[in-house]
């Protein structure tokens, strides 16, 4: 399955990705997207031999839709991507573009839930757990069917540094999973069996 990757920051779990289809002929990453040409995930791209594209206008969806396929896009794949993605390239790829949010959606999502504010959020509702969740993109943020989730415990002591840590471990995890699930199957799908994510 041939895979796009959406970033807009660190690209920890862009790296997680490629480590794991390393091993992997199932699929392979195919070209890197970003609207921050200072993403440090970009230079990691660049690092791996990835081809990349930086879109200077996030907005314009033909500056997606060119690339995406010329290189013949069959699963896109937002790991941090934290802007809205262009109704266009969404009815365009619809069922085969998935987010990573590091959060139980559906409740802790929605504009401007992304980064600290998520686990900030989840530490000032009081909730004992949180995680990652993998869903299908709509042109609402954080909205599509949830394809898997991973919990992690909120500790009492957390700061938001410290629960933002312990729920990137399980999304390394998670996300390779998914894209491997739907290169087996031929589009994302929700898991099959549960992973064991004890970090
Ligand atoms: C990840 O934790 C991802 O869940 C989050 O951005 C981080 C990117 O980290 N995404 C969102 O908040 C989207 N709403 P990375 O650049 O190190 O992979």
């Amino acid at each position: 399955m041939r895979v796009a990757v959406c970033v807009s920051g660190r690209g920890s779990n862009l790296i997680a990705l490629l480590d794991r289809l390393e091993s992997s002929p199932a699929a392979a990453v195919v070209l890197v997207l970003t609207d921050r040409a200072d993403a440090p995930a970009l230079a990691r791209a660049r690092e791996r031999g990835v081809a990349t594209v930086v879109l200077r206008d996030y907005r314009d969806a033909a500056a997606w839709l060119g690339p995406l396929g010329e290189v013949q896009t069959e699963l896109l794949v937002l790991a941090g991507f934290l802007k809205l993605v262009p109704a266009e390239v969404v009815q365009a790829f619809r069922g085969r573009i998935i987010n990573l949010h590091p959060a139980l959606l559906p409740q802790f999502g929605g504009p401007g839930m992304y980064g600290r504010r998520v686990h900030e959020a989840v530490l000032a509702s009081g909730t004992r757990e949180s995680g990652a969740t993998v869903h299908l993109v709509t042109e609402e943020y954080d909205r599509g069917v949830i394809l898997a989730q991973a919990r992690v415990p909120v500790l009492p002591d957390d700061s938001p540094e410290t629960l933002a840590a312990r729920v990137q471990a399980v999304e390394h995890r998670l996300l390779p999973a998914v894209v491997l699930e739907a290169a087996r199957v031929g589009r994302p799908v929700p898991l099959s069996t549960p992973l064991e994510l004890t970090p």
